[in-house]
């Protein structure tokens, strides 16, 4: 880079990316204006949830154990007992005027902000983010009324193809997990409750509730339930069990998934409900630890008959329902209004989610810097799907969003008239522009998963692109991995810009002008083909991936088994165990300047299980601009009696510095950072040998490295 073109862009990177941070913070003490909400402690909630329980009618009892008007828990006027509103979910509240024929007018907001995907949340590996985003989400839900929020949803990406996956946290337990906890905590300070879902192993949208997760006790502790366990830490309230069945039963009414795992196991104390149509047996209900059936007693429609000949004992049925006070009392969610002070802040949430996507969006790729575009680059062709719409994840997770900025505007806003948007260019236009900005994505929802490939018309879409034009970016709008072998060499660059809520494409034209240097790093792998992934082969010979609802296909579709035979091989654990090289690397993304690792100290060499292990390092900016990079460190155990992943996630931090700027980083490491969840002690066990810690910029880009034993 010349020396003028270095002070044309970074000088103003410099400025602009502080006052960025600063105006950030600035916000952040005008929030704390409305004091923390404090909830009751279990033993105070307890008690008036007893004194309430004494009195009540069964009928009474019964009519709280199943919902009531799909998103309600039904009001006991006598007993001075409100309904309780809920609603969707971990990226905003979605708001619905109607849900099939109730009448929710009277509930919604006017407006709620569009926040960018958790996908893309986790992409920020910034866990203060991830408290804020969640802070904001619980004050629109305060601002329209509601109790309950149906979030944070937390199911590991088990394969690139779960329709749902933007809305989880990605494939590594440790990095869901700090997220999670932060996220429960930022929305139940606001006094909503966060509700942790979907319990356990929902891990496709493929015929979602005829779908059999088998997986093995060791597995689902060390994959598949930190990120409840971090929520159930963090102090949620609530739970909501999942369509599949786990280990051959339907997780909503099973005493295994319930009573076991989830409150022996987890230890998790408050209110559980199910997901919506997706219990069948009252009779198993009520014994499983399960308290609320939504959207309505469906399962437990004849509880009243089932107790009288003692299939449902009434002990169960008062159990259900003093768990369900208890969290209404804790939370004192009786008599939830709509509350017009927290509507006011509805310009600091979108400056939260703003702060998100500049934050998440990860660069993959960047050959010869191609990236912040230069000042003279004139002809900037733009092409693609989601240039004129926004590019956003479907279901109960789908919020609207207002004042949504679309690609083409934002651009237009960063380089003028120098962006020429065409809606299918011959190859001459193509050719001729000095810079194509190629855009794919694609259209992820609840209820169906989605092929790893692109669909024909949009990998043709970028084959025509990186054919005729070597320097084509392109920028990928999707809610989970794709196939982008196709192309992905000829590509000079690829930016992930997920499902970017409303704020997403400022963000993203932001980053490509060199206003904002990207610091995402991915949240998961991306494989080269669907067949290389640990998830490959769930979906049953034969069959197809299909697209849409229907009740009726589902209804007749047979039970099916989805066997995680991989075990704790999932992601980045299982690429390198398997020696397959995937495209692109858990913990992998790009940033403006570069970062070099240095002096790594490790407070003891030899320590014993009670210890804590410090582990520290430098790291400097050695670029010419400002940045953020996010620090990872990886444990191995060297010797194990069990087969154990090559490298597991365990510590990570997010540093910003300035050019030249050298700081150090703390981590710290216990016991439970070395140990395995052993069956046979039905705990996490810490064997004693040799670890190597492991310091880099992803799960593969490794600077530093140190072996330790655990005496
Ligand atoms: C989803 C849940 C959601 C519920 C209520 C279900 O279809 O799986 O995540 O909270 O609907 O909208």
């Amino acid at each position: 880079m010349s020396r003028k073109t270095f002070s044309l862009l970074v000088i103003p990177i410099c400025i602009l990316s502080f006052f960025i941070s600063n105006n950030f913070l600035n916000n952040k003490s005008q929030k704390q204006m409305i004091e923390q909400f404090q909830p009751l402690s279990y033993e105070e909630a307890d008690k008036k949830a007893d004194s309430v329980l004494k009195i009540m009618t069964l009928d009474e009892k019964i009519s709280l154990i199943g919902g009531d008007r799909s998103f309600f828990i039904k009001p006991i006027p006598r007993l001075n007992l409100s309904e309780v509103y809920m609603t969707d979910a971990t990226q905003g509240v979605h708001i619905r005027e109607k849900f099939r024929d109730v009448d929710l007018s009277d509930y919604q907001l006017e407006k709620s902000t569009a926040f960018p995907c958790p996908l893309l949340l986790s992409a920020t590996w910034n866990t203060e983010l991830s408290f804020k985003y969640a802070e904001a989400v619980g004050e629109e839900c305060r601002a329209g009324g509601t109790g309950i929020l149906l979030g944070p949803g937390m199911n590991i990406y088990r394969h690139s193809q779960c329709g749902r996956n933007f809305e989880y946290f990605g494939e590594d337990p440790f990095l869901a997990s700090r997220m999670i906890e932060n996220y429960v905590k930022g929305v139940q300070s606001t006094g909503t409750v966060a509700t942790l879902k979907h319990f356990a192993a929902n891990n496709t949208d493929y015929f979602r509730r005829k779908s059999n997760s088998i997986v093995d006790e060791r597995t689902l502790h060390e994959i598949y339930l930190p990120a409840f366990k971090a929520g159930i830490d963090a102090g949620a309230f609530a739970v909501m069990t999942s369509y599949n069945l786990l280990n051959d039963e339907w997780c909503g009414e099973s005493e295994y998934a319930i009573n076991f795992l989830l409150r022996k196991q987890l230890g998790f104390k408050w209110l559980v409900m199910t997901d919506w149509w997706s219990v069948y047996d009252g009779e198993k209900l009520a014994k499983s630890g399960q308290d609320l059936e939504m959207p309505f007693a469906s399962a437990l429609k004849e509880a009243h008959e089932l107790s009288k000949v003692g299939k449902v004992k009434v002990e169960n049925i008062d159990r259900m329902t003093k768990s369900i006070l208890r969290t209404y009392f804790a939370m004192k969610l009786n008599d939830r209004k709509k509350e017009p002070q927290y509507i006011k802040k509805i310009d600091e949430h979108e400056s939260v989610a703003l702060h998100t996507a500049r934050e998440g969006i990860v660069l993959l790729k960047n050959d010869d810097n191609i990236l912040p575009l230069k000042k003279d680059v004139k002809n900037i062709l733009l092409y693609g799907d989601y240039v004129e719409k926004l590019a956003v994840g479907g279901g109960a997770a789908f919020v609207e969003g207002y004042n949504n900025r679309l690609m083409l505007d934002e651009l237009k806003k960063e380089f003028g008239d120098r962006i020429n948007f065409v809606k299918n260019p011959t190859a001459e236009q193509i050719k001729s522009a000095d810079i194509v900005l190629c855009n794919v994505g694609t259209d992820d929802s609840e209820g169906w998963d989605r092929s790893f490939e692109l669909p024909e018309s949009q990998e043709k879409k970028v084959l025509d692109c990186v054919n005729n034009n070597p320097n084509t970016i392109v920028i990928v709008t999707s809610g989970s991995g794709i196939r982008m072998t196709g192309w992905n060499d000829r590509a000079k660059a690829i930016i992930y810009a997920w499902y970017g809520g409303q704020t997403g494409n400022q963000a993203l034209a932001e980053i490509i002008s060199g206003k904002i240097n990207p610091s995402g790093k991915l949240p998961i792998t991306i494989e080269k083909e669907f067949k290389d992934s640990p998830g490959y082969g769930y979906v049953p010979a034969g069959e197809k991936l299909y697209t849409g609802w229907s009740n009726q296909l589902e209804k007749e579709h047979p039970v099916f088994d989805v066997n995680y035979k991989e075990g704790v091989f999932v992601g980045y654990r299982w690429y390198e165990d398997k020696k397959i090289e995937p495209l692109y690397n858990f913990g992998h993304g790009l940033s403006y300047t570069t970062f070099e690792y240095n002096d790594l100290k490790i407070s003891k060499e030899k320590f014993s299980e009670s210890e804590i292990v410090n582990v520290s390092f430098t790291i400097r900016n050695s670029g010419n601009i400002s940045g953020r990079e996010t620090t990872q460190l990886y444990i191995q155990d060297v010797e194990s009696s069990v087969p154990r992943p090559l490298k597991e996630l365990k510590g990570f931090k997010k540093i910003e510095l300035n050019p030249g700027e050298i700081k150090t980083v703390e981590l710290k490491l216990s016991k439970k950072d070395f140990s395995f969840w052993n069956p046979e002690i039905t705990n996490w066990f810490a064997e004693k040998g040799k670890f190597i810690i492991h310091i880099g910029s992803s799960s593969k880009d490794i600077s530093l490295n140190k072996e330790i034993e655990l005496l």
